[in-house]
């Protein structure tokens, strides 16, 4: 079908809730992804971390394609092989004492917001319906309604009210409004460890760790959302790791699905996943053999491949040979591991422009917020690929007017 038509149909019958790039893409392996006229692209988005593997990774297609071939979907009513193996590596190397399966990152979020009222109402003695929970300013946790209730960015809360109570936002790495907001009725503090969709935000340095020291302080639950920045994405397993942070509740997803299918994860400490008992929470697709197979090899393949050692390493140097590019459009280069920002002055191009040109030269990212392209490959990178991706982003710096255009 034509490049024209294939639009054509989305725009037709799609919903219009997405402004894709101008390409249409019908292959991957690897670092690259191939559009419908041939060309290699390469990837430096990998769908929000959903895809730190890399595109169809062979061990992982391969242990897809022999489960889906003997049992996919069991539902929970019944118990299935690879469900007890999948929970064990996940919470062995995430220290924590229990998982719960999903499958989208918002579906993981919502059951760590649900576990935590429970437990506060439960061992911290709350009244009924008065838990309160602290988020970030700038916060991403997914579209539900309750997580939209707690966003800051208007346009993702406007219109889908009444919006769900009982929650708190205080600015993003200030220690002091945290510790001015904290009180009897707060059950939880919920944060991401690096912002990802608010533009690669990075808090000060030991930020994480005085938050935990916080809660400690007043038991509070810390929740610590890893759905983008978990599994190796900034050069260690978990990001709260160059903290030493501990979260009493974790969430992972995205790479959790080995590139292939949505699979998510609320990881606790025991007395807070005890909060569930039969029939209080669930999901018909979560923990299904297929989802469970693939979870489990996705994770012997980041620990087996040291993906998050090769973050660190390639992403350290990806992070120094942007930082030495100079570009008047250009203001600041921030990351850490392959988690990796690019902030543009508005008043000369704005981060679609850039994302534009970069796709132009050869490679994928995405604006976000208007001002930040991302710059987050598959975590499979080699020293080939981060030349490509300098080669690449340096021809489309070129292509940015160097005077200012907008008032
Ligand atoms: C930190 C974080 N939490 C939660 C989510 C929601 O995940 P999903 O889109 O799978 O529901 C995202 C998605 O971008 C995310 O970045």
């Amino acid at each position: 079908m034509a490049h024209s038509d294939i639009r054509a149909l989305e725009d037709r019958y799609g919903a219009h809730n997405y402004a894709p790039m101008d390409v249409t893409l019908v292959h991957g392996e690897g670092i690259h992804v191939w559009d419908d006229e041939g060309r290699c692209l390469l990837d430096l988005m990998s769908a929000y971390s959903a895809v730190s593997h890399g595109h169809c990774h062979p061990r992982i297609v391969h242990v897809a394609q022999e489960q889906m071939a003997r049992l996919s979907v069991t539902s929970r009513a019944y118990h299935n092989e690879w469900l007890g193996p999948f929970l064990e590596r996940v919470c062995t190397l995430t220290g924590m004492d229990r998982a719960l399966p999903m499958n989208s990152g918002a579906e993981a979020v919502e059951t760590a917001i649900k576990a935590a009222r429970k437990w506060a109402y439960r061992h911290k003695g709350l009244a009924d319906n008065q838990a309160q929970i602290i988020v970030m300013d700038g916060n991403f946790h997914g579209r539900t309604t309750t997580i939209v209730s707690f966003s800051s960015e208007s346009s993702y809360r406007e219109g889908f009210g009444p919006l769900t109570p009982g929650f708190i936002s205080v600015a993003y790495g200030d220690i002091q409004a945290l510790s001015q907001a904290m009180g009897p009725q707060i059950a939880a503090v919920l944060v991401e460890p690096m912002q990802g969709e608010a533009g690669i935000r990075l808090p000060p340095t030991g930020w994480l760790h005085d938050v935990e020291a916080l809660c400690r302080q007043h038991n509070v639950l810390l929740l610590v959302d890893e759905i983008q920045t978990g599994l190796g994405r900034t050069g260690r397993v978990l990001a709260c790791e160059h903290e030493g942070v501990h979260p009493d509740g974790l969430m992972l997803g995205k790479a959790l699905g080995g590139g292939l299918l949505p699979v998510s994860m609320f990881l606790a400490r025991e007395d807070l996943m005890d909060v569930f008992g039969p029939g209080e929470h669930g999901s018909t697709f979560g923990g299904n053999p297929l989802a469970a197979r693939v979870g489990l090899e996705a994770l012997n393949v980041m620990i087996e491949e040291n993906l998050p050692i090769n973050a660190s390493r390639q992403g350290g140097r990806l992070l120094e040979a942007l930082r030495r590019l100079h570009h008047p459009a250009l203001k600041e280069v921030r990351g850490i591991g392959l988690f990796i920002g690019m902030e543009f002055d508005p008043a000369y191009a704005s981060a679609r422009e850039f994302c534009h040109y970069l796709l132009e030269a050869g490679a994928l990212s995405k604006d976000t917020h208007g001002t930040v392209a991302r710059i987050c490959p598959p975590l499979v990178i080699d020293d080939s690929g981060v030349q490509e991706a300098i080669d690449c982003i340096t021809q489309a710096l070129h292509r940015l007017p160097k005077l200012p255009v907008k008032l």
